[in-house]
Order: structure tokens, then sequence, then C-alpha cells
């Protein structure tokens, strides 16, 4: 088959990488793909949240299936344009990433469908927003209603920080995302990812992930995409993960089958959980970036068989081949992020980096100048390695990382830490 994948990030790297695994892959084209996937695939440019343009480009390239990446395409309703024009498609439709690009209609899910969560509320202007926060009181969360990359959430401890943050959102800092504001309930516990496919109707786990967010050690300091992660997610038990799929996500899917938007693509969900019992906190309808790179590691070749057939509605008969190993993904960022950083820095070492089916450094933001590979975005590489146990692939991990010459770049020493023991590193 000759493959397409929209993206151009580590998350589009790691899936380059498990695709080229399997033999059903005959070419494999990654728009716009980066310096590392230039290595394994071929890249080309592409305004991948243009679905005439997509269309255009897999017509003129012979592309039997696309798998979409990231979310704005999704948002975008590309996999929509892709669809009528009669291609095999992997991502939800522009109605069903709405799970995704629409907070309150998250919500709504979740209501209709019986689904735990924080209780909530929407608004559309400031006053009753603050009204609502004075009578719940803080700690409370305030969420602008649309995609605002990952940083239109505020956590507020307090009612005179939930105001600031709803004059903010009201005042246009996130643009458009922000015209509507939800206030939820704030909820304790710890935070995991689960990750399913679906075709529809079917729903199969394909592996669970915790990530960091802090910028430092100890999860301190700024937000950021994410540090590093880890799969499998220990808190994430079989028994809790029965209870997500029973009580979140097959309700979900019900749900929006009912509605006449069904969902097709990876649904990743991000728990709460607290004494055994998992609340969704939110949908992403895409891989998690850098989650995506340790589930990669993990699944290898077969992935690209399970993506297949959840884009062919083929999930009732798909089974994962799950081995008992772990996987560990430490970012190495541009000095400086998630703040300000310089672009541009030559990054020595990684033509020796080892690389095989247990570790792989996928490239996040790298460009080629003169044949040496330079740093060009916030989060530049995601070191990954594969062990029996997480102490292993962590050792794995951080040795590669060893071998990585790069004066202007930055990473956490601990990923993992919560998993092997707390405070362990
Ligand atoms: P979201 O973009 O909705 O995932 O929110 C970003 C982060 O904010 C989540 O990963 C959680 O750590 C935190 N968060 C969001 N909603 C809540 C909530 N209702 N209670 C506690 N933490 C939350
Ligand atoms: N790592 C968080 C995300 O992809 O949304």
């Amino acid at each position: 088959m000759n493959i397409l994948i929209l993206g151009g990030g580590g998350r589009e790297h790691a899936l380059a990488w498990a695709v080229l695994q399997n033999p059903k892959c005959d070419r494999l084209i990654v728009a716009p793909g980066n310096a590392g996937i230039a290595q394994i695939a071929d890249c080309a440019t592409l305004d991948i949240e243009s679905g005439p343009a997509v269309v255009e480009f897999a017509g003129e390239n012979a592309i039997d299936f696309v798998i979409v990446g990231p979310e704005a395409p999704l948002a975008a309703g590309v996999a929509d344009d892709l669809r009528d024009a009669g291609f095999l498609v992997f991502g939800p439709s522009k109605a069903a990433a709405r799970l995704e690009s629409s907070k309150a209609f998250t919500k709504e899910i979740c209501d209709a469908s019986g689904a735990p969560t924080a209780g909530w509320a929407r608004f559309t202007d400031a006053a009753s927003g603050k009204a609502h926060v004075e009578a719940s009181g803080a700690p409370i969360v305030i969420k602008a209603d649309g995609l605002a990359a990952g940083k239109g959430v505020v956590i507020a401890t307090s009612v005179s920080e939930a105001f600031f943050a709803i004059d903010d959102m009201f005042g246009g800092a996130f643009g458009d995302a922000g015209a509507e504001v939800v206030i939820e309930e704030f909820m304790e516990g710890e935070e995991a990812s689960f990750f399913i496919l679906c075709d529809g109707e079917v729903a199969l786990p394909i592996g669970t992930a915790q990530d960091h967010k802090r910028v430092g050690e100890g999860d301190t300091g700024p937000n950021t995409g994410g540090m590093g992660a880890y799969s499998p997610a220990p808190i994430l038990t079989e028994a809790v993960a029965e209870r997500a799929l029973n009580e979140i996500i097959r309700p979900t899917l019900a749900e929006m089958a009912r509605l006449g938007t069904p969902y097709q693509g990876v649904l990743y969900a991000g728990l709460m959980i607290e004494n055994g019992a998992p609340r969704l906190v939110e949908y992403n309808v895409r891989f998690g970036d850098p989650e995506c790179q340790v589930l990669m590691m993990r699944l290898g070749g077969q992935a690209f068989d399970l993506i297949h057939a959840a884009a062919e509605g083929r999930l009732a008969e798909a089974r994962v081949n799950w081995a008992s190993d772990h996987a560990i993904t430490v970012v190495m960022a541009a000095d400086g992020y998630p703040g300000a950083y310089e672009k541009g820095s030559v990054i020595k070492g990684l033509e020796d980096a080892p690389e095989d089916s247990r570790r792989f450094t996928f490239h996040a933001g790298t460009a080629e100048r003169d044949g040496r590979f330079v740093a060009a975005g916030g989060r530049v590489l995601n070191v990954t390695a594969r062990g029996d146990t997480l102490a292993e692939a962590r050792d794995s991990a951080y040795e590669t990382i060893d071998s990585i010459d790069w004066p202007e770049g930055f990473y956490r020493r601990d990923i993992g830490w919560r998993a092997l023991g707390g405070g362990e590193t």
C-alpha cells in the first residue's frame, strides 16, 4: 500500500517507524515530516489543514491510505474531504472530532451517556461565569471551550485567580476558542492516559501511558506539551481499564453513533483515577505526543494492522499481541522552552545513537542544514527505549541521551519517577 501520514512531529516519526515495519507498506510519504522522518520516509510540503490540497496530493501520489496525526486537520474536516473523495482514512470526521475541539460538547456526551466526569457548567459571558465561581468556591477549573494548543485550561486555586482566567478568556486570550467558557469541579486523583482504537462501533484498547507535563524535575515549573512519557501506566490496572471501557468509552461511542456521528480513529482518554474509579478529564481525537512514541515502541509493526482495521471497520476481529514490556520516552527540548527559545543550534552524535527495535530517537522538531541536524522547535528529540522493566527502559534511554551532543538543549533526568517508586531516578 501507498501510505500518507499527515504531521511532522515526534508522534508522526513514531507512526512512520511502526508503519515501515509492516510488510503491507510499499511506499510511505509524510507531510510535512521533519529531518528525522526524512531519514526513513519521503517527506512532502503540503498544507495539511486544507482538505482540497490533501485530496489532490493523495490522488497525484496514488495514495491508498491516509493516517492523520494532529488534531488541527481533523477539526478542519480533512478526513471528511478525503473520504468524500474515496480515500481510506484513519481519523474522525469533523463532527466526531468535536470530542476534542469542544469541551462543552464532550461534557454533553458524558451527561447523555452517564459517563463519570467533573461537574460542569458553560458560560458565554464573564458575569455569569464569575457568579458561578463565587457560589462554588475554589479550587475550580476554568477552560476555554475550543482548541487552544493545550493552553486553555486554568486550575484556579482561589476565586480571584478564577476571575482573572475568566476575564482573560472572554477578553480574547484564546481568540474564538474562548468565546465560550466551561467551568468545572476540581477533581482529585492521579492522571493517566488510555488509548483506544475505534471503528465507529467497536473499541479496542491499545495501551496506557502517563506523561510529565511540567518542565522541571519533580514535576515542577511551567506546563509544556509533555517532557516525557512511559507505558504502561501502573495506576491504570486491568480493573480500572475495564471500568473506563464500560463506564466511559463504550457509552461515548454508543452516543456518538446515536447522534449519527460515529467515532473512527484513536480516542485518547485523559482519566483521573481515585480509589480505583476512573473519571474523564478530557478526550483527544489523536495520539498523544509524546505518548504515541512509547505506544509505537511497544506495538511495533502490528500497530499498522490495528490502525488499518480501525479505518476499515474490522476491529471486531482484530487482536493486540501484548508483550509484558515497558517503554519510556525522554524529550530533549531547546533551552528556554516552554518560553522563548533559539532555533538552529547543531545537534551532534545522532548518527551514532543506537537505533533498533528496542530503542530509537524520534525527531520532534529538527531540520537539516548543510548535512547536519539542527533544532527547529521547542521540543526537539524524543529519545525512546523499551525494556523488560521500566528501569531497564529508562537506563537504555538515558544511555542514548548521553551519546547525544547538544549543549543548547536540556531534558529531565527523572522521567518515570512515580512508576519507578517515587523520587528514584
Ligand atoms: P485538559 O486540556 O482538559 O486535559 O486539561 C489540562 C490538564 O488540566 C489536565 O491534564 C489535568 O491535569 C488538569 N485538569 C483538567 N480538568 C481538570 C479537573 N476538572 N480537575 C482536575 N484537574 C483538571
Ligand atoms: N502529551 C499531551 C498531548 O498530546 O496532548
